[in-house]
């Protein structure tokens, strides 16, 4: 018979706080037609880990295993999965929402999951960059089209998405306005913010007005309030699945557009954010590594909100 070949992963029995998680070994998945078998060095946690993982969300009863962004190395192809060969270091995001599993020593995925490493980019910071650069390009790119010289404002400018959607904002030529407490403006004019405001100080709905595209990563009436800075015909992207019904209406009403997105896999947005890595026009902040092995810790620090930039658990 064959040797079962195991591999450490993060899962849960139950819903809960972060101490719920518990490292496990599992069997190692093989690779199916068209995917391949990558061996995880490093995967980003992101808001959608801590919510799944007390509430369940898309993902109902566990047990279940975490995680959506991988940077690592391919260890085996499936049938017909030509884009790569064993030993191709590979970075992208696993398909959402139900594709989850990167906070293991390997996961299996698409192969159009993932693009190449470029070599100046390292495992920590290519796999804080996936699921908050694919949500940042497809919300500024796909849904709003930002042209040069256009207004953006970025909620929470200084956080996971908002990071690398001020500079995928500033690479396509935009003026930047964004929120975060004062302590972080510094760190936003670094990354290319051109007006950062203090959201705890100042009412961005009274101080902003004539905005082309709006990124709305916090939800609740900042939603609907984000309506009123646009011009005529701008747009609010919002990335927060369920909020008020008035929001669509209000749009209407005032003749801008309201979109909500989840982010999606992805093969061409993460060759062009491959690309903008590589002209180092997109570079992660990474406030944090933790061993996998403390991904109970990662999450309780995660889940506090306050978070510059990425935190990322690294697989030894
Ligand atoms: N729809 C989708 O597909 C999708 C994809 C990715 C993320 N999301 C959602 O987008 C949200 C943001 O994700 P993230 O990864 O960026 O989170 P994050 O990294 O945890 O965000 C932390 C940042 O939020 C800032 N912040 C908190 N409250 C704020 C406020 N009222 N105004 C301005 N800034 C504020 C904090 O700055 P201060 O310390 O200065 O407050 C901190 O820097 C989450 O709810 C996440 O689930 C959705």
């Amino acid at each position: 018979m064959d040797r079962v070949e195991t591999m450490r992963a993060i899962s849960q029995d139950v819903l809960g706080g972060p101490e719920v998680l518990r490292e496990v070994r599992v069997e190692r998945p093989a690779p199916r037609p068209n995917e391949v078998l990558v061996r995880v060095r490093a995967t980003g946690l992101n808001p959608t880990d801590f919510k799944h993982r007390a509430r369940g969300g898309f993902l109902g009863e566990p047990p279940f295993v975490l995680g959506w962004d991988v940077s690592g190395t391919v260890e085996a192809v499936g049938v017909g999965a030509a884009l790569f060969a064993p030993g191709d270091e590979v970075f992208g995001m696993l398909p959402y929402p139900f594709g989850h599993g990167a906070h293991a020593e390997y996961v299996t995925a698409p192969a159009r999951a993932f693009v190449r490493k470029p070599a100046g980019l390292d495992h920590v910071r290519a796999g804080a960059l996936p699921l908050v650069s694919l949500t940042a390009w497809q919300a500024l790119t796909e849904q709003a089209d930002v042209r040069p010289g256009q207004r953006v404002l970025i909620h929470a400018a200084a956080g996971g998405v908002g990071h690398v959607a001020v500079q995928i904002a500033k690479a396509r030529g935009a003026y930047v306005i964004g929120t975060a407490s004062a302590g972080k403006h510094e760190f936003l004019r670094g990354i290319g913010v051109d007006e950062p405001l203090d959201y705890r100080e100042t009412d961005f709905a009274q101080a902003v007005r004539e905005v082309d595209v709006v990124l709305d990563t916090l939800g609740g009436d900042v939603s609907v309030r984000s309506l009123r800075v646009l011009r005529p015909g701008g747009t609010v992207v919002s990335l927060v699945p369920a909020g008020p019904d008035d929001f669509r209406q209000e749009a209407e009403r005032l003749g801008v557009r309201a979109v909500r997105m989840l982010v999606d896999a992805d093969h061409s947005g993460m060759r062009a954010i491959a690309q903008l890595a590589e002209e180092g026009r997109l570079r992660p902040t990474i406030a944090r590594t933790f061993p996998l092995a403390d991904a109970a810790e990662a999450h309780a620090a995660g889940e506090t909100g306050r978070t510059t930039g990425k935190l990322v658990l690294v697989v030894d």
